[in-house]
């Protein structure tokens, strides 16, 4: 009889996985933001981070338990086998090659498609009925990939999308008025990069929209200049790449609030990459940002925007172009 069984009569096994179990897939520098992130929303009873490298995610597993005294929900596990993925509800991808700053995401498609094309079968071994949400990079392209590669249904794969490149310009936006960017409303779409649109059209503060009273809003004749809001969200990433070698928190906290509203079914609203095949005239499987109700089966809804000619347009040269990416990559 050791110690415990003196101090405990057990009644029943503990429950290791009481269905809200959260994979994180790469514990680099996104992963690591993205557990932090995700522990601290306590929306997982049971995290697992998972990584090729496995002395470095065990380091990281030790470390993030010697915290957990100070977490809602204590349990943290990890390691280099998938099998610890085992019954997830929620696979968060964020394993990958990163780009360096000024070059584009788009260029890492075959490399990151590779990887993806190895682990996202290990997942859906272990977890044929999780959610998958993408994140690495080129992520709307990666979102595609994960799909075809996992037999997945498509409401239940879903990548992080522009709902970061939207957090940027909805914060550069409240800085200009002073007021708390949650309370600014203002969507980007159609690619999480250099191609992403900024929609003018619906950008408002408690129901005032900007483009009534500035009607050349978004545009370069603008006396105003705020074109240059949706240039430096371009610029971001390599603006911070530039300072720091890489991004990581403000992904992290995103990723953690779309992991809130699906475990939680919130129905909240993220611009994330879907299957546009069927909207705006789109008419393949096409992979991009737009806003979509997220909840406990995945993708719930899908916004249909009310989008001005311009904005349409630009939507549909940048579907044009994700096509040819995804259909230039060998899965
Ligand atoms: C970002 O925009 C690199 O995609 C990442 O921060």
């Amino acid at each position: 009889m050791n110690i415990r069984t003196k101090i405990l009569w057990n009644v029943q096994p503990h429950l290791e996985n009481v269905g809200d179990k959260v994979s994180i897939i790469g514990a680099g520098m996104v992963g690591i933001a993205t557990a932090v992130s995700v522990l601290g929303t306590g929306v997982t009873k049971n995290l697992v981070l998972v990584d090729a490298f496995g002395d470095k995610v065990k380091g990281e597993v030790m470390d993030l338990q010697q915290g957990s005294l100070f977490l809602k929900y204590p349990r943290i596990s990890g390691g280099n086998d998938f099998s610890a993925t085992q019954g997830s509800k929620l696979c968060i991808i964020t394993a990958g090659v990163r780009q360096e700053a000024g070059e584009s995401r788009l260029t890492l498609a075959q490399r990151n498609s590779d990887i993806m094309v190895k682990l996202v079968p290990e997942l859906i071994k272990y977890s044929p009925e999780t959610i998958l949400l993408m994140v690495g990079n080129p992520c709307d392209v990666l979102t595609y990939v994960a799909w075809k590669v996992s037999g997945l249904p498509q409401h239940k794969v879903l990548g992080a999308g522009t709902t970061l490149d939207t957090q940027r310009f909805r914060v550069l936006i409240a800085k200009k008025f002073r007021v708390n960017p949650a309370n600014v409303h203002a969507w980007i779409i159609g690619e999480h990069g250099d191609n992403s649109i900024p929609l003018w059209s619906s950008v408002n503060i408690s129901g005032m929209k900007l483009k009534d009273l500035n009607p050349l809003i978004g545009r370069h004749n603008d006396p105003e200049k705020w074109i240059d809001l949706h240039r430096e969200v371009i610029g971001a990433a390599g603006a911070i790449q530039e300072l720091k070698g890489y991004t990581n928190w403000g992904v992290g906290m995103s990723v953690a609030a779309m992991a809130r509203s699906i475990l939680g079914n919130k129905l909240a609203i993220y611009p994330v990459s879907v299957n546009a095949n069927g909207k705006y005239g789109i008419a393949d499987d096409i992979f991009l940002p737009l806003p979509a109700v997220l909840g406990s089966n995945g993708v719930c809804d899908i916004i249909n925007l009310n989008l001005s000619p311009e904005e349409l347009a630009s939507l549909q040269d940048t579907a044009a172009l994700l096509k040819t990416v995804q259909d230039g990559i060998h899965i």
